[in-house]
């Protein structure tokens, strides 16, 4: 194998090679998604929510996402591991932001960072840069402002909010930013961002058209049930098959099939 790198990504899209990339908050499912061949892993801030059962991003910490970030690179061998900057650790002001960024660095261990938001965060990101941290943008239905938007409906349909994403995306690409997210926006918009920036778009609900994509990986192993999005394909239905293996080991137990002879010492 060769490691993947953010030049790598970069030189995907001029190739018109798609990028995959899954989430991923432990070990064991981070090696499983790695050593499936994922381009790209995100430790994302989901994991409040997977994870942590909160209904929102808002209450993961920093050093919570640093635990998570650390058990994930101790599983890599190939994929780059992106790091989000959780809710609050970030906006105050540009020291901050490299401040937290560093701290996922040095103690995790991750390739790089994601912040959501555009030219409201716009210094904060170059200063990360310009310590030699790649940057991952978010723009469109940014979670963290998930009390702001009032809504987890599709974003950027109206003229005014689709311009100043595409002009988000354009400052993103020309101050060093090594790829965006985009998260559910019309696939039309995603399109012409994807065609006006020579780096990478990675879409969540945005359509084909993009240069990758991401998805939340409990939610494409259908792990996760009451989560049902038009953008979310589920690839397996581990609710179901993991309830029923439970359920079924329960029974065992209660009638002590299990452990039986060979399974004593
Ligand atoms: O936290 C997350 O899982 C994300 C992806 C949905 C892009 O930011
Ligand atoms: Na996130």
């Amino acid at each position: 194998y060769k490691r993947i790198t953010v030049k790598t990504l970069v030189d995907m899209k001029a190739n018109g090679q798609k990028i995959s990339m899954l989430t991923a908050y432990d070990y064991t499912m981070a090696k499983i998604v790695d050593g499936a061949g994922i381009d790209v892993i995100l430790v994302g801030d989901s994991a409040s929510n997977v994870m942590a059962g909160h209904e929102t991003t808002l209450p993961i910490t920093l050093d919570q996402m640093i635990y998570h970030a650390s058990s994930v690179v101790r599983a890599v061998n190939r994929s780059l591991v992106v790091v989000d900057l959780p809710f609050g650790s970030y906006q105050s002001d540009p020291k901050e932001a490299l401040r937290s960024s560093i701290r996922i660095m040095k103690e995790s261990g991750g390739h790089a960072v994601k912040l959501e938001g555009g030219k409201e965060i716009k210094e904060s990101i170059k200063r990360i840069l310009h310590a030699g941290i790649p940057v991952m943008g978010h723009l469109g239905l940014t979670p963290q402002s998930i009390y702001k938007f009032g809504t987890y409906t599709v974003r950027a349909k109206e003229e005014a909010e689709a311009e100043k994403l595409l002009e988000d995306a354009k400052m993103l690409e020309r101050i060093g930013c090594f790829a965006i997210v985009l998260e559910k926006i019309p696939a039309e918009l995603a399109k012409k961002v994807a065609e006006s920036v020579s780096i990478p778009i990675i879409g969540i609900g945005a359509g084909p058209d993009v240069d990758g994509q991401v998805l939340v990986v409990h939610d494409m192993l259908g792990m996760t049930h009451e989560f049902n999005p038009r953008f979310l394909r589920r690839y397996l239905n581990l609710f179901d098959d993991m309830t029923e293996a439970i359920a079924q080991y329960v029974d065992d137990v209660k009638t002590q099939d299990f452990p039986n002879d060979s399974e004593k010492y």
